[in-house]
């Protein structure tokens, strides 16, 4: 005892490690570009490697052969065993670093993905003899699509090249050209030869003509945010923990954003609001946590909370959909197939998914688009996703945690993708951005099996002796819609013949209670009512609508759903001046004076039918009138 046994420090050594910011990188080049070379000369130089390394890499001083070092990786993939990254650890006075240590051969593109996906920074390295080729186009493309932020090309083998400055130059330059098109920010070239250590962590003498900085340097100098959203907190759900019956708290990675003892949250998919009482972790409670900090929440209310379920701020919800694009980077031998299901994970979540429209893939060589029929291995293409079960997305480009996703082979439970959410499709925007091919598939992932029925159409109208058309009635409020609607009601049922309005207040009472005024609620309202419609028309009834419909893409879709044979569109033409002093229910006095707002014709447009099928003008007319001409004009239209 009393005898020291070490200068060092651990735990001081230890605090300043952890005070250190923490830089992920990641390198790629093909097979002989050096970058086994480079990596060793940068963990020997930078002096992180383990005495017995370093032993067997010195057996002869003269001739260190630094691609030893990452030796490791080569002798599994030779014997056979999978290991697709590597990590490495090293640092220097200034910083620590993770290495994701990616091998390069052209099949390899893959882990490359896998590698690159939670990198801040990317090595590209380049051969100084061979210049831009292939790969180099492809991992930067890759690295560009992971939003990867800082670009250090490496050109490498200077001393093959005579050190010289103009081949240095010239590779720059056909870079630049290439990666114009492409989203890369930070882009740094350096000239250096792993082998003789040229520009790795010191500055060459033998490039006098360049000024820039070692490779090291330039890794140590770059600045990186903390690389994680810390705006928008998500916190998928992966265990409820429950050790006695008085504690009950939701474990988790935070994917992104902060949180604070007392913040309002909500919960996905449920959407129940509670708030957070504590943020507990292993070394204790806290007032507030950060991406990517692992904790375990409990909230004030007593909730029902699963794994795969997602905690977040009351006002910045992720889109919660089945629906969405994305570009996947295919890793399977087995091409993709439309309309196929995968299991897809997603954060702390899992579902069936059906890949459905591969709109198109790039060719990595040209950035060029094709437009293929199959997505083969390597090959990165974009997609149409539907899932199973909602879940809970950002886009990639705002959230790498919540924008990003795997797809697993349901038979070999092999990962065949990876992806990355483009675009949130509004549901609303779905029959027109989907393709038929996507609808089938959706159903197909929500076990939807529409059946055919047994009797028709025709069979119906040859029974009711009429033929099931819709009249739909577009005009102001007030403009007389709903009276004229139901006289006309009245007039078919005179006739014989059975016909149903469907009045736009009754509607919204009833089954569209749920909707408002806004636009997107309008949409909504008139595609409810032409499925409706559509209907009552597939058992030979006629249909009268009496709904405002101002927007004339609504009503497009409206005879899009119904089918343009069955679809007249009645414009009832009332100025807005007489409706304003009609004003049957006193809404334009409410509108004029703000107690309503989104009114239409004062607050809201009122887009006026180009070509109507027939229009009733009612300045001159009673409703009587009106009704009868319109019943004239269905029977001429027969
Ligand atoms: S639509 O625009 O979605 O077609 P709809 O015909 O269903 O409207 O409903 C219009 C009726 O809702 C009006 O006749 C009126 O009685 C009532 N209403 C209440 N608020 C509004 C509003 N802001 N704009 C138009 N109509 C409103």
């Amino acid at each position: 005892m009393g005898k020291s046994f070490s200068p060092f420090n651990i735990d001081s050594y230890l605090k300043v490690s952890s005070e250190k910011s923490l830089l992920r990188f990641t390198t790629a080049g093909s097979v002989d570009d050096g970058k086994s070379t480079l990596i060793g000369r940068m963990l020997y130089d930078s002096k992180t490697l383990f005495e017995d390394h370093l032993s067997a890499i010195k057996k002869n001083p003269d001739n260190i052969d630094f691609a030893h070092l990452t030796d490791g990786l080569k002798a599994e993939r030779e014997q056979g065993i999978t290991i697709d990254v590597a990590y490495r650890y090293f640092s220097t006075p200034g910083r620590n670093y993770i290495l994701a240590d990616t091998p390069g051969h052209e099949q390899y593109t893959r882990n490359m993905a896998t590698g690159a996906s939670t990198a801040d920074l990317a090595i590209i390295l380049i051969d100084a003899r061979k210049g831009v080729i292939t790969q180099t186009k492809r991992h930067s493309f890759i690295c560009s699509l992971l939003r990867i932020s800082n670009f250090i090309i490496a050109i490498n083998k200077m001393d093959l090249v005579d050190y010289s400055e103009a081949v240095f130059n010239k590779i720059k330059s056909e870079y630049q050209d290439f990666s114009a098109t492409l989203d890369l920010h930070q882009i740094k070239f350096i000239p250096v030869s792993a082998l003789f250590g040229d520009n790795i962590v010191t500055k060459s003498n033998k490039m006098p003509w360049y000024a820039g900085e070692s490779i090291l340097e330039s890794l140590d100098n770059t600045f990186i945010g903390s690389g994680h959203n810390l705006l928008d907190f998500r916190f998928p759900v992966q265990l409820v923990s429950r050790p006695h019956h008085n504690f009950r708290g939701f474990c988790g990675q935070i994917a992104s954003g902060r949180i604070k003892v007392g913040d309002k949250i909500v919960i996905l998919p449920s959407m129940i609001k509670s708030a957070v009482q504590s943020i507990e972790t292993f070394d204790g409670p806290l007032a507030e946590a950060f991406a990517p900090m692992s904790v375990t929440l409990t909230l004030d209310d007593e909730i029902d909370i699963g794994r795969g379920d997602m905690i977040v701020k009351k006002n910045n919800l992720p889109l919660s959909t089945n629906y969405f694009e994305a570009m996947l980077v295919w890793i399977s031998n087995t091409p993709m197939v439309a309309n196929s299901s995968y299991l897809l994970k997603h954060t702390s979540n899992s579902t069936k998914a059906v890949v459905g429209h591969l709109s198109y893939t790039i060719d990595i060589n040209t950035l060029s688009r094709n437009l293929t029929p199959h997505l083969c291995m390597n090959e990165i293409g974009r997609v149409t996703i539907s899932t199973h079960e909602k879940i809970f997305i950002d886009t990639y480009k705002t959230n790498r945690q919540t924008g990003s996703f795997i797809l697993i082979d349901l038979l070999s439970n092999n990962t065949v993708a990876a992806g990355m959410i483009i675009e949130k499709i509004p549901q609303e925007d779905l029959f027109k951005r989907y393709k038929q091919i996507d609808i089938d598939a959706a159903q197909k992932v929500r076990e939807i099996h529409p059946s055919e029925r047994l009797v028709s159409k025709s069979a119906y109208e040859i029974k009711l002796k009429q033929q099931g058309k819709t009249l739909w009635f577009t005009g102001l409020s007030g403009a007389g819609k709903s009276t004229i609607g139901r006289l006309l009601e009245k007039k078919f049922f005179d006739e014989d013949r059975f016909a149903i309005l469907l009045d736009g207040d009754n509607i919204r009472a009833h089954l569209n209670s749920d909707l408002g005024f806004s636009d997107a609620d309008r949409s909504e309202n008139i595609r409810r009512v032409a499925e409706v419609a559509k209907l009552f028309n597939s058992m030979g009834m006629i249909v009268i609508t009496a709904f405002i419909s101002p927007f004339a893409k609504d009503r497009l879709k409206a005879q899009e759903i119904i089918g343009a044979d069955n679809f007249y569109e009645i414009y009832i033409d009332t100025p807005i001046d007489l409706c304003q002093k009609r004003d049957p229910k006193g809404l334009y006095k409410k509108a004029i004076n703000g107690t309503i707002k989104e009114f239409t014709g004062i607050s809201s447009s009122y887009e006026h039918p180009e070509s109507p099928s027939f229009i009733c003008s009612t300045q001159n007319c009673r409703p009587e009138e009106s009704a009868m001409s319109i019943f004239q004009f269905y029977l001429e239209k027969l």
